[in-house]
């Protein structure tokens, strides 16, 4: 068993995280200032919807703060907890971050965009991200591989919205951009699905529960704080879909590839995770 307080054992987070490190190279790295060709972009191209789109992405990757500190509140690299769960508390910041730099990066690009696209000016953006920046985001888990298959469903629901996204949009600074930020969010999923996999091989039965309850209460990040969110989530759904029970399957895939054979609790739980997606 896992220790208390600790998704893997400090060795199993380390190998983790160190294949996270191992898929994302230098050469794959890329940059605001160097990697964007900001002469090329035509916003004539950008149709209402896709603009509306941009900017709810922007304000969904500028919650990162808040979701940052989530993970260092539940994860704390101090004395407050014992040296074993510090040690893989330790291993798991490497990861995370990393995975935080990279995120504020989605959200400065996207808020770069919407200044060089006319979509908004800088000052009134950076007050419309604050509004929504300023409150707080809480998660409600108490099992530690729940944040997680948490991460896991957002990850790949992200990935998959920005190539949804990317394939409908013309303009080409738009498309480059989530190109970039699909292929970061694959990563960012890869290691999600690889801490949870791991998990369900120490853990078996005793993580089904916590993983259930994710799935049970699912919301988007903003979801519950932002006005508007749903009537916006719908409005641009028309430009392209942005539903994250689409990542279900992949959620389900990283079940059945955990186990030879799954115990009767595992195989209730792919069932119940494949009964909540939207048909
Ligand atoms: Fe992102
Ligand atoms: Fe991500």
């Amino acid at each position: 068993m896992t220790p208390p307080g600790q998704v893997l054992t400090a060795d199993d987070m380390a190998d983790v995280v160190g294949r996270f490190f191992q898929a994302s190279p230098l050469a794959r790295r890329w940059s605001l200032e160097e990697s964007i060709d900001w002469t090329s972009i035509d916003p004539a191209r950008l149709t209402v919807g896709q603009s509306s789109a941009v900017q709810f992405i922007t304000l969904i990757e500028d919650h990162l703060p808040g979701y940052f500190a989530l993970y260092n509140d539940y994860f704390p690299v101090d004395d407050t907890v014992d040296r074993e769960t510090f040690i893989h508390n330790r291993e798991l910041y490497h990861f995370s971050v990393r995975w935080a730099e990279e995120e504020d990066t989605h959200a400065r690009v996207l808020a770069r965009y919407q200044t060089a696209a006319d979509i908004s000016d800088e000052h009134t953006l950076r007050e419309a991200l604050a509004v929504e920046g300023q409150k707080k985001f809480q998660l409600p888990y108490t099992h530690p591989v729940q944040y997680f298959a948490y991460a896991l469903v957002q990850e790949k629901a992200t990935q998959i919205y920005y190539q949804q996204l990317r394939d409908v949009c013309e303009e080409p600074v738009i498309r480059d951009i989530l190109t970039k930020l699909s292929r970061d969010e694959a990563r960012h999923f890869t290691f999600m699905a690889n801490v949870v996999e791991r998990a369900i091989q120490c853990d078996g039965d005793a993580v089904v529960g916590p993983i259930r309850d994710v799935i049970a209460q699912f919301r988007m990040p903003l979801a519950d704080t932002m006005r508007g969110y749903w009537r916006w989530a719908l409005k641009i759904a028309d430009t392209a879909a942005y539903d994250h029970t689409d990542a279900y399957e992949h959620l389900i895939r990283v079940i059945d590839r955990a186990v030879d054979a799954k115990s009767s609790k595992l195989d209730e739980l792919t069932g119940f995770i494949a009964s909540c997606r939207t048909v």
